[in-house]
Formats: structure tokens, sequence, C-alpha cells
């Protein structure tokens, strides 16, 4: 418990079941307890019930003030969706036929050229934002497109509606089928530099920007470096995408000669730091994984979009093996499905294919992908420090999750114990089940407008 202050007043006090994940334990379940919950949006305490009457007098809040959750209701943390193109949410659930080069210039780019017009930005990005908090989605790390103002707008709507997010103006300089849609390196570095600054000076507690090269084969060399110079001048995330497919690897190696590997082009460009996420990495070596674990850096693992557009699977056993971060990703509009759940389900189904090829292969448990979804994701985006888990002095991202919703899509039978109810709701559950999403301590969902 932290010692309470003068300043220090509660918000919320909620009493029941608790499950989140620790460093040593993929799921840890805390029965008949008691939150709390500071006005800045901190974790006050977290304690045992029968403290409920002594910690009321420390902390000065009223026992009938709090929110008891049912029988079949817990709080868990909020997801971390560390991949997700909110430019692509218009297309999701289409045009899933093409492999990835293919799929770039056909479907992707033309699409993600119309963010020039702000009102189809407003209309697409209201709608992602708003259907990813709904989902559980608490922290997002976003690509918009290459468009500034857009991409600040995108910035704009998740403090509004009170998501966590990271906000990426996309960079690219080169090999874009559409003619449009690149700009040149100087147009480049001077509007993700104006991007960063607008973002940054609108005080946004929890909206920050990430330095976002949208893949080796679209950047130039020069464009690479720039980049890397300004997120480590200013101590910046970066975001990108690495070894997807087969052939992008192949293209990669023709583009830059001079590199060892697909991981060396990044590392030569000074982007691969300890805030920097890398989306797929289905077909990087363990040489290059040793690389990420040198330099810090993360994976975003995308088993929706790996699937969907068959660029590869990814042998997540194996990276956390060699102890790289790792965190999981819709990567919409590659991945279908806008839905951590569903990333979460998807990663324990590439993991099955893995043992099926491999019967020596450890399949990942729900409780390991239960995890990487939020404590896992938090750690993928360097923000463990401040969120992933129910610890005293964390801000408060967490779900109110009822599996027993009026014509909700689970089924309980008698008895069923907390671990097995969790187990249901990863497996079964929606967001109808999803009934309360809170973000540094502000509840966002239900939607104040509804
Ligand atoms: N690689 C470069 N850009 C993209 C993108 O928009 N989606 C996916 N899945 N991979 C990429
Ligand atoms: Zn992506």
């Amino acid at each position: 418990m932290r010692q309470n202050d003068t300043t220090a007043r509660i918000a919320h006090v909620f009493r029941g079941t608790f499950v989140h994940s620790t460093p040593r334990d993929a799921v840890e379940i805390l029965e008949s307890s008691v939150l709390g919950v500071d006005d800045e949006g901190k974790i006050a305490f977290i304690e045992k019930d029968e403290q409920l009457v002594s910690l009321s007098k420390i902390w000065g809040f009223e026992t009938s003030d709090v929110k008891q959750l049912g029988q079949y209701e817990f709080l868990m943390p909020g997801m971390v969706d560390t991949h997700i193109h909110a430019s692509q949410y218009s297309y999701t659930g289409t045009a899933l036929d093409l492999p990835l080069l293919e799929w770039l210039n056909t479907y992707t780019f033309p699409v993600e050229a119309k963010y020039k017009d702000l009102d189809f930005a407003n209309n697409v990005y209201t709608k992602v934002v708003r259907r990813t908090l709904k989902n559980g989605t608490t922290t997002a790390c976003y690509f918009a497109t290459i468009h500034t103002d857009a991409s600040l707008l995108l910035g704009e709507l998740t403090d509004k509606f009170g998501q966590r997010a990271l906000v990426g103006k996309v960079c690219m300089d080169c090999n874009s089928a559409v003619p449009q849609y690149k700009e040149s390196p100087a147009e480049c570095k001077a509007e993700t530099d104006r991007f960063i600054k607008e973002l940054l000076k609108k005080e946004y507690p929890n909206v920050k920007p990430v330095v976002t090269p949208r893949f080796a084969p679209s950047c130039s060399a020069s464009l690479l470096s720039e980049l890397g110079e300004i997120a480590n001048n200013n101590k910046l995330h970066i975001q990108s995408h690495i070894s997807e497919n087969k052939e992008e690897v192949e293209l990669v190696k023709t583009l830059f000669p001079g590199c060892k590997s697909y991981t060396d082009v990044y590392l030569k460009h000074n982007l691969l730091t300890d805030r920097t996420v890398m989306a797929h990495g289905c077909h990087l070596t363990d040489e290059e994984l040793e690389i990420f674990h040198e330099t810090g850096s993360a994976i975003s693992h995308c088993p929706n979009s790996n699937i969907s557009i068959c660029s590869g699977m990814l042998n997540v056993r194996n990276v956390l093996n060699h102890r790289v971060k790792l965190g999981l990703g819709t990567d919409v509009a590659g991945g279908y499905s806008p839905s951590m759940l569903d990333a979460m389900r998807r990663t324990l189904d590439t993991s099955k294919a893995l043992t099926i090829q491999d019967p020596q292969h450890q399949t990942l448990t729900f409780e390991e992908v239960f995890r990487l979804a939020t404590l896992g994701g938090s750690e993928a985006l360097s923000l463990d420090e401040q969120i992933g888990n129910f610890v005293v002095g964390k801000d408060f991202d967490a779900l109110r999750v009822n599996v027993c919703v009026p014509d909700g899509p689970i089924d309980l039978f008698s008895d069923e114990s907390p671990k097995v109810i969790l187990e249901k709701f990863l497996n079964l559950g929606d967001d109808r089940n999803i009934t309360e999403v809170y973000v540094s301590g502000r509840q966002v969902v239900p939607f104040p407008d509804t």
C-alpha cells in the first residue's frame, strides 16, 4: 500500500476479483480484494478486502462508494495493441487475397492517399478509436499516413476519447506504385519535425508521437538515417515493419547490399533502441534476435495478419527464449480484426500450428498469451513502469469484464473457477462482455454520449 498524503484523494474503489500478470506469474488471480484509484488515475492500493474499513479511514472514502463486482465479473488490465494501422480501418475485413508487396500497392497505398482529406480522416479515425476502445484496447501504437495534419487529428481523437496512444506519421520516400503517395526526403524530414513538435505542443497526457519509417523498402538510406537521428535526439519511440514475408526479405537484400541482414539495415541507421517496436519478424534468424535482445528492441506479433496475407508464422517461443520483448498487434487491416481478444486467439492458433509441424515445439498457454496482450505489450512499448498490470503507483488502465451479460456469447455452468471464467472470456468473449473501460483512472467506455 502506498502511504497516503494530504493531497491524494480516492476516485474509485473496486471490490471483487482482479486478474493480471506479473513477471513471475502469467496469470495471478486476486479474489476477495479491493483496489483503489486516486484522483490522478494511479493505483493507490490493492489489498485483501478484510482491510476495507481500515483503508477507508486511511484514504478517506466511504465504504458505501465502493463498486462491488458481481460473481461473474472481474477487473483485468487494459489490452495493449502494439501495432495497428488506423488508416487501414476503412477496409478491415476485406482485401486479403494478395501477398504483402502486391497488397500494399493494390489496396493500401491508394486508400492511405485519401487521408489528404481531413473529413475522410475524421470519419475513419473516430470509428477506429471508438471500436478499439470498446474492445478493450486501452493503449494503441498507431500508424497513420504520410499526412501530417490527418496524423495530428488522430492524436486529437485518441485524446478526446481517452485512449492512450503512440501515433506515427508514416515516412516513405520510395517504391510506391501510387505516385502521389510518397514524399521527397526533404519534405518527409520537415513534416516529421512538424508532426512531432505540434503533437508534443498539445501536451496530451497519454498521447505521444512515434517516429515511423514505413519499412526499409519504402525508405532511402538517407531518410532512415534522418529518422534515426530525430528519434534519438528527442528520445522518441520508433516503429516499423521487419521480415514479414520472404519476398520482402529478398527485396531488402537487393536494396541494401551493404547490410548483413534486414535487422542490420535498421541497426546501421540507429533505429534499434529500447523504445523501438518492429512488427512481424516472422523470418528473423537467431542472430538477428540476438541483436533485438542487445538493443532492447521489441517485436509486435501480428498473427491474424501473418496468416491472412500468408506472410509466415512467428515462433513466439523462440523469440521469448532469446529474451526479446514481445507484445501482440492486430495489424489492421492486414489483420482483419481490430480486437485484441482475436490477437490472443490467433497467437494460440499459430503456436498450435507450429506444434503440429514440430511436436517438440513448446506450445504457448492461454495464460502466457494473456500476459503478452497486457504486461508484454507494455514492455514492448517501454511503458511497463506506467501500465500493464495492477501495481501500486501505475496508472489504472483496466477493463471491467462480465462473462454473464444478457444475450452474451458465453454460457456458464455451475462452480466454474475464476481461471476457467477467464479462459472462457479469452476464447469466447467479445465487447459485450467488456462493460467498462478505464484509462488513467478515467472511465472511457461506455462512451459519455451513449
Ligand atoms: N509493411 C509495410 N507497410 C505495411 C503495412 O501497411 N501493413 C503490413 N502488414 N506490412 C507492411
Ligand atoms: Zn503493419
